[in-house]
């Protein structure tokens, strides 16, 4: 396969930056722009030095016309910016757009739908292939053990996260809302809020906290009659994120329009194709 053009929309942020440094060593990648927020203090920046390494010869811009060279885009900003990005890139035909943005509204969630129908786009709330396969385990447990089930799903990140609950304890609550085969909308309580009572029967809560320095922890509870089943995911590194972020554009490069998900990434055998 030819190596791929990436670019970096987000290249200043915690992750941005651990996915620059990440694509800089990776042989499939070659870089065609890092994007950053126009008057970042990255602005102008040699993108090596971003990421903590030494000079490359290619420094980050603030114009998203440069993002035209690239084969597939890496989205890691803020809701608002990602989706100008999706309806951008959407319209000029050019470049592959992957998400890990999180934090969606329900009219940026329709931007990110409309521009699906014209460009190959993949959003997810977690890169992470343990909580792609956590999902997925979470979707088929559900169907399995049906409504007499109440769910409890919480979510634990650092204190500079912005969203609450996390992008991935609503894709986990999507997963059980799937497995009943029912639109069940989840319960969330606010940062802090502790649960009061487990969950009844075809209730799904999310509580959320953020404190300290926490990449991310996911415990998702079924509450039965009489017993508890629970599953958990913990991020111990942000590397993660970013080693899952290049897989989704590595694998998207060659699809057609339409919307994906981390799920089309894992390959039957579970390991991440491509
Ligand atoms: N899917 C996943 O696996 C995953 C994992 C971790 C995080 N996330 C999500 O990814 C997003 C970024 O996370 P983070 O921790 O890296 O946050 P962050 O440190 O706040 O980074 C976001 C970056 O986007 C920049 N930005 C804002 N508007 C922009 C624009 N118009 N053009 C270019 N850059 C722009 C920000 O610049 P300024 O600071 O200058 O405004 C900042 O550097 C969040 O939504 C987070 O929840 C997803």
């Amino acid at each position: 396969m030819k190596t791929i053009t990436l670019g970096i929309h987000g290249g200043a942020g915690r992750l941005g930056r651990r996915i620059l440094a990440l694509a800089l060593e990776d042989a499939r990648f070659s870089l065609g722009a890092v994007m950053v927020r126009e008057g970042s203090a990255a602005q102008g920046q040699d993108v090596g030095v971003l990421a903590g390494a030494g000079p490359v010869g290619l420094l980050t811009t603030a114009k998203t016309d440069d993002l035209l060279s690239c084969d597939v885009v890496i989205d890691v900003s803020s809701p608002a910016a990602g989706a100008k990005l999706a309806t951008f890139l959407a319209s000029s035909g050019q470049a592959k757009l992957v998400t890990g943005t999180t934090g969606w509204n329900p009219s940026e969630d329709k931007v990110l739908s409309e521009a699906a129908t014209r460009l190959a786009l993949l959003r997810t709330g977690n890169f992470s292939l343990g909580v792609t396969a956590l999902v997925r385990q979470v979707r088929e447990n559900a169907a399995r053990l049906g409504q007499a089930w109440g769910v409890h799903i919480h979510d634990i990140h650092h204190s500079a996260k912005k969203d609450a609950p996390s992008g991935t304890a609503l894709m986990l609550a999507r997963a059980v809302s799937q497995g009943w085969a029912e639109d069940t909308d989840p319960l969330c309580l606010p940062v802090g809020a502790a649960l009061p009572v487990p969950p009844k029967a075809c209730e799904i809560v999310i509580t959320a906290q953020r404190q300290g320095d926490i990449v991310g922890i996911h415990d998702v509870y079924f509450y039965g009659p009489g017993e508890t089943l629970c599953f958990s995911h913990q991020a111990q590194s942000r590397d993660i994120f970013a080693q899952g972020a290049l897989h989704a554009a590595h694998w998207l490069f060659d699809k057609p329009a339409g919307l994906y998900g981390m799920d089309d990434v894992l390959s039957p055998t579970g390991a991440a194709s491509g």
